[in-house]
């Protein structure tokens, strides 16, 4: 039996840096589900889907073959054969992974790709409907958040890091957008589940962060 943890919670709270080094730490496969989302929405943009149209939606997603592979333990997102890992992180591609992901068709085409890996193997996996719908008995559920100023100003430093043009005062309105959209929508909405752990990182260092999930995840393993 493989073991699951599940790490949920809303834009910029740190989830994938943190989990990715967790994961490390503990020698498990670090999944990343928002990379799916946005290599689906990458799709999506570039063939024009009026996404609103469940016809034309139906019929881009059956021309969409969504694959992950591992390199170095590294996450790569391969799009009909393309690996298009670097290209699924800009502003246009957050935007329509955000209106794109409340789509009913968009979660079906991803469950059984993230339920089949966490099925074979011990993965820790971050989205934002993981311990709520895609692994309901995941053996750790974490719930990872921050204040929205917070998730604003490290998502700003993110991207001045990597040299691009921002204000932390459009990311914070970007952030609460997606907050809106992601808890409202009908299908799969970023809730804690019940069994989840809370852990708000406002007042955290990234070290802290990792060391709390992987200390969580030790008392899991070996209860
Ligand atoms: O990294 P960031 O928090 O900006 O977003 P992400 O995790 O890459 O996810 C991009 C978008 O995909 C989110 O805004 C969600 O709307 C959607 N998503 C989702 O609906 N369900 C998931 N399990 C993961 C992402």
């Amino acid at each position: 039996m493989s073991f699951n943890i599940a790490i949920d919670g809303p834009a910029g709270a740190g989830k994938s840096t943190a989990a990715k080094l967790a994961a490390k730490e503990l020698g498990f496969i670090y999944v990343d589900t928002g990379a799916m989302y946005r290599t689906i929405a990458l799709y999506l943009l570039r063939s024009g889907t009026d996404i609103e149209e469940e016809a034309a939606l139906q019929a881009a997603l059956e021309d969409i073959d969504v694959r992950i592979s591992y390199e170095q333990g590294v996450q790569h997102m391969i799009l009909n054969g393309e690996d298009v890992s670097g290209l699924i992180r800009t502003p246009e591609v957050s935007d329509m992974a955000s209106r794109s992901s409340a789509r009913p068709a968009v979660r079906k085409k991803l469950l059984d790709l993230q339920r089949q890996l966490a099925a074979r193997e011990d993965v820790l996996m971050d989205g934002r409907d993981i311990g709520t719908a895609i692994l309901p008995k995941a053996d750790l559920k974490i719930f990872l958040t921050a204040s929205v100023a917070e998730r604003a100003r490290r998502r700003f430093l993110e991207m001045k890091e990597k040299g691009e043009e921002c204000s932390e005062e459009e990311i914070r309105r970007e952030i609460e957008e997606r907050d809106y959209r992601d808890m409202h929508r009908e299908i799969s909405p970023l809730v804690q589940a019940e069994d989840a752990v809370l852990l708000d990182t406002s007042d955290m260092t990234l070290e802290q962060v990792v060391e709390r999930i992987t200390a969580l995840a030790k008392e899991k393993m070996h209860a």
